[in-house]
């Protein structure tokens, strides 16, 4: 099929109001607005001011209502207990209106926050999609956070209640959560109300607190009384939740999503971008904890009447690394959206791909990559054993869907390995100095978008707008800063090459460094540490620490080593994936100060070591590459 691409983006660019209007009649409202954007509101403006719709409604009852009443809308394959259930889109409905009732019940309604601690489990969409219904700002947290972070969200969203299931299980260990809510809610300021806990058999929690119930027991005593609960008519412009993610500090952001945008940017994308037809399977093969999980397994495939795939297992291990064909086979996926390093770590384990011809997977269209840098190995390997597009996509957390990516439904373009390939309507894309100057074509520069953000983007962070400003659009006035450095080739094929800041891409997972450095810095013993990013071919890329201890420690080093990375893992969480911390006598600065990581990178990574001419001791950096070979870091490349 030619591609519309070039026409579609440039009758946005030339009316961009029109454009999203017309994306809006994809969307059932209440009430219609007169104008689409209002640039007037905000830090840069809000979209659909006036209009009214409720974001549960147009994934469920409108489906409901117009014949998919029995078509699968959840599927969920979980290989790591051994269980399978599908729930239609009138199961799923009258399970959400259960379950919005019983929200009502612990009197949460509009406005209140509620944040879910769950694994990938059914409830956990239930969880969103019920608050949804009813109003409620959710905000999900991943489960591989400890109990530290957990509580720092809970003081910033100030929750009235928490849902949450009595574990989440990770090949070989189960990991009850329920003290993890204890404790967090212990050192917590902010106090929820009730916790509503999902009892697995794997580890039943004890509710022995008064404020603990038995959510799995009450869902069913409601949906045995057909308890039903209307939607609530939100503003297009009402949170539909907060999703915190790394900044470059301790304190994570609280990116808001609205209500209407949303809804209209996503159902746009799964035509559009991933060219799905309602009725499709479309599986995204990540956690409801991370944005991709909100945007195509939750919200995007229900908006656009598609049976979404929840899968509770790895890409390996649960049993095999032919898992995904499993999956894909069985419940007929049209298209999976993954991180690249679920594939990076089959092709280890089946480099041939072996395991794929067990399985029948003809529907299966097209696989697409975000979330981190897709290496161009590992997509010509998924493309050659897949024989279908592999299409890299580049997003993040703040804009709630794709920024610049190769769509499917308007045509696909000719790939240039490397590059994810095009922005997205909605997005004017820029390279630019530091000074905000642009840049000539195939310049690495700062990546910005200029303002406004599209439909679906952040309008604001989470009761912190001067944080908003200053974050994101006080370097560049009248852009949206992203953090990332890329090129853009003159047929506006965009690069993307590294962060700008101190944030890090664990498999697939945004972590910042400078809130690994705040945890290491709170030993008793250490002095100064800095964390950086080192290359790793399964997952991209591992933190790695220094830390110079005070004068007068004299305990062996890798009793305080061990110390570091069991800090880490308790105050971040095992998420974090801290297992290299390395005790030095001195870290490499400039003669300000300023501790040269970039330079500590370059050492660990085997690259060309470009000495700063500002260098304070350029002998520290022998000190630093002799600690990394003998930690085995240097040997690995
Ligand atoms: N709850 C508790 N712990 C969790 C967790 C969760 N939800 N998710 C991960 N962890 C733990 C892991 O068990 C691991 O613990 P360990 O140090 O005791 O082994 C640690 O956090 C690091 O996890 P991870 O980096 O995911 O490594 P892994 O070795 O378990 O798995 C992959 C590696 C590549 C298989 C896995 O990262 C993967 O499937 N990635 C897909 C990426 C993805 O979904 N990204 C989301 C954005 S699209
Ligand atoms: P997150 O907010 O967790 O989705 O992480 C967003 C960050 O991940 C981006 O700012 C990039 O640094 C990185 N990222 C996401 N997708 C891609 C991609 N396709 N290519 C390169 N980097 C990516």
């Amino acid at each position: 099929m030619p591609s519309h691409y070039k026409e579609t983006y440039a009758s946005w660019k030339s009316a961009p109001f029109d454009f999203w209007r017309k994306a809006a009649a994809e969307i059932d409202w209440s009430v219609e607005g007169t104008e689409v954007f209002d640039a007037g509101s905000g830090p840069y403006g809000h979209w659909f001011p006036g209009w009214q719709t409720n974001t549960c409604y147009n994934c469920l009852d409108r489906h409901v209502e117009r014949g998919r009443r029995g078509q699968p809308a959840l599927i969920y394959d979980s290989p790591i207990t051994g269980s399978k259930r599908a729930y239609s889109y009138e199961e799923l409905l009258d399970k959400v209106q259960a379950f919005s009732a019983i929200l009502q019940d612990h009197d949460v309604s509009k406005g209140d926050r509620v944040i879910i601690y769950m694994p990938m489990i059914p409830e956990a969409v239930m969880a969103m999609l019920a608050c949804a219904r009813i109003g409620a700002i959710h905000s999900v947290v991943f489960g591989g956070f400890a109990a530290n972070e957990l509580a720092t969200r809970i003081d910033d969203a100030t929750p009235k209640i928490i849902i949450a299931a009595s574990c989440g299980i990770e090949p070989g260990r189960v990991i009850p959560y329920k003290p993890l809510i204890d404790k967090a809610i212990d050192v917590s300021k902010h106090k929820p109300s009730a916790v509503l806990v999902v009892q697995r058999e794997q580890a039943p929690a004890d509710l022995q607190n008064d404020r603990d119930f038995d959510l799995g027991a009450a869902l069913d005593i409601a949906v045995s009384e057909g308890r039903e609960v209307a939607p609530v008519p939100m503003e297009a412009t009402d949170p539909l939740y907060i999703l915190y993610t790394s900044g470059t500090t301790g304190q994570p952001k609280g990116v808001v999503r609205d209500t209407g945008g949303h809804m209209v940017a996503l159902k746009w994308s799964m035509e559009n971008l991933y060219g799905i037809e309602p009725g499709e399977v479309f599986w995204g093969a990540s956690d409801v904890g991370w944005v991709v999980g909100h945007s195509y397994i939750a919200y995007g495939p229900l908006l656009h009447g598609c049976t979404s795939i929840l899968f509770e297992g790895k890409p390996v291990g649960t049993p095999d690394a032919g898992v995904f064909w499993r999956v894909i086979s069985e419940h007929q996926v049209a298209a999976l959206f993954t991180a690249p390093t679920a594939f990076r770590a089959i092709r280890k384990e089946d480099p041939q791909g072996k395991l794929m011809a067990d399985y029948e997977m003809h529907q299966f269209r097209a696989l697409f990559l975000a979330g981190e840098r897709a290496d161009p190995d590992t997509v010509n390997w998924a493309a050659e054993t897949l024989k279908i597009p592999v299409i890299d996509h580049w997003w993040q957390t703040e804009t709630g869907w794709c920024i610049v990516g190769n769509p499917m439904g308007l045509g696909l373009l000719p790939v240039k390995p490397g590059s994810p390939t095009v922005p997205m309507p909605g997005y004017d894309v820029q390279i630019v100095d530091d000074s905000g100057a642009p840049l000539p074509e195939n310049t690495l520069g700062n990546i910005v978008i200029k303002l406004p953000l599209p439909p679906g983007s952040l309008p604001t962070l989470w009761n912190a707008e001067d944080r908003f400003h200053e974050a994101y659009l006080a370097d560049f006035p009248g852009f949206y800063k992203t953090s990332d450095a890329g090129i853009l080739d003159e047929d506006g094929y965009l690069s993307i090459m590294s962060r700008t800041d101190d944030i890090i891409n664990v498999a697939g997972h945004r972590l910042s460094t400078g809130a690994m450095e705040e945890v290491l810095a709170g030993h008793p013993d250490v002095a100064e540490c800095a964390v950086i990013g080192i290359a790793d071919k399964l997952k991209g890329q591992l933190p790695c620490g220094f830390a110079v201890l005070k004068s007068g420690v004299n305990r062996p080093p890798e009793e305080i080593e061990k110390e570091l990375v069991q800090r880490v893992r308790q105050e971040i969480g095992p998420v974090a994936a801290f297992k290299i911390a390395i005790t030095v006598e001195r870290l490499p600065k400039t003669r300000s100060g300023k501790i040269l990581r970039a330079t500590m990178r370059q050492i660990a990574d085997s690259q060309e070591v470009k000495l700063p001419p500002t260098i304070d001791d350029p002998a520290i950096l022998d000190e630093i590459a002799e600690a990394l070979a003998s930690h085995g870091i240097l040997s690995r490349s």
